[in-house]
C-alpha cells in the first residue's frame, strides 16, 4: 500500500506516552503514505508561539506538563482539521487525550463523514520514555525530531531534511514536567485505549526498539489497515 492506492481519507490516531515516537513514527507515515500529520503539541507550541488567546491560556499549562483545557485543544485540531490539506488523511499525534476530546472527535468525524481507521497504541516502559524525552531536540527549520544517543544527524549539526542548522530543545523537556506529563498520561488518556477498544478500532505496537524496526511493523500495520 501506498500513497497512490489510498482513496478515501484515513483517520489514524496514534495513541502513547510522552517518548513513545509519536511524532517520529507520524512523520515517517506522512512520508510514505501522504498523510497529513496534526500535532496538537506543536499546533499548541506554535499558538504560544504566536502569541494567540489560546496560547496565552495555554502557556502556563504546557510548562508545568499538565492537559491543556479540552475546548481550546478541541477548537485548535476542529480549526486545522478543516484545511484543505487534511482532505489527504490524518495521524493524530497527541489528540484525543481525554475521553471528552474522543467524543468531540467521534462528533466531528460524524459530520463530516469520515471515520476512524485504527487507533494505535505505542507500548512502552515509562522509565525509558525520561531518557527518550531528556535527549531530543529539533530542527528549527523543519521540525524534524533528533536525539543526542538514538536519532542523530548524518552530518553533525546539519538537519537531514532541510539542511538547517539550528536546533531547538522543547521548555517542557525536563525530569520534572516529564514526570508530570507521564502521570497525565496515565490518569486522562490511558483510559482511552479501553474506548477504542470498544469502539473495534484499537492495534497494538511494540514500540521499545529501534526506530527504523517500529517503523516497518507500523507502517505494515498501516498498510493492511488501509488495503
Ligand atoms: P506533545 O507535544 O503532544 O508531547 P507528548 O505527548 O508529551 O509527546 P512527545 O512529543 O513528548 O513524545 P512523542 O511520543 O511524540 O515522542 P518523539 O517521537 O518526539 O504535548 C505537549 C504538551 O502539550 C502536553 O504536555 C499538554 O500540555 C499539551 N497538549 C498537547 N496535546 C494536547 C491535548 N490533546 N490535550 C491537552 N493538552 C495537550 O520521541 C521522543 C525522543 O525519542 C526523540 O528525540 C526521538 O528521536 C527519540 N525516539 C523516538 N523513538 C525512539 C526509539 N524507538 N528509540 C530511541 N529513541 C527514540
Amino acid at each position: 500500500m501506498d500513497a497512490a492506492t489510498i482513496t478515501a481519507p484515513a483517520v489514524l490516531i496514534l495513541l502513547g506516552p510522552p517518548g513513545a515516537g509519536k511524532g517520529t513514527q507520524a512523520r515517517m507515515l506522512e512520508d510514505k503514505f501522504g498523510l497529513v500529520q496534526l500535532s496538537t503539541g506543536d499546533l499548541l507550541r506554535g499558538a504560544v508561539a504566536a502569541g494567540t488567546e489560546a496560547g496565552k491560556a495555554a502557556k502556563a499549562v504546557m510548562e508545568a506538563g499538565d492537559l491543556v483545557s479540552d475546548g481550546i485543544v478541541t477548537a485548535i485540531l476542529r480549526d486545522r482539521m478543516a484545511e484543505t490539506d487534511c482532505a489527504k488523511g490524518v495521524i493524530l499525534d497527541g489528540f484525543p487525550r481525554t475521553t471528552v476530546q474522543a467524543e468531540a472527535l467521534d462528533g466531528l468525524l460524524a459530520s463530516t463523514d469520515q471515520k476512524i481507521n485504527a487507533a494505535i497504541s505505542l507500548e512502552v516502559d515509562d522509565t525509558e520514555m525520561v531518557t527518550r524525552i531528556s535527549g531530543r531536540y529539533t530542527c528549527a527549520g523543519c521540525g524534524e525530531g533528533y536525539h543526542d544517543t538514538y536519532k542523530q544527524p548524518a552530518e553533525d549539526g546539519k538537519c537531514d531534511k532541510c539542511g538547517h542548522t539550528e536546533f531547538t530543545r522543547r521548555a517542557d523537556d525536563n525530569a520534572e514536567t516529564v514526570a508530570s506529563r507521564l502521570s497525565a498520561y496515565h490518569a486522562q488518556t490511558a483510559p482511552l485505549i479501553d474506548y477504542y477498544q470498544a469502539q473495534g478500532v484499537l492495534k497494538g505496537i511494540d514500540a521499545m526498539g529501534q526506530i527504523d524496526d517500529i517503523a516497518r511493523d507500523l507502517q505494515a500495520l498501516v498498510g493492511d489497515i488501509m488495503d
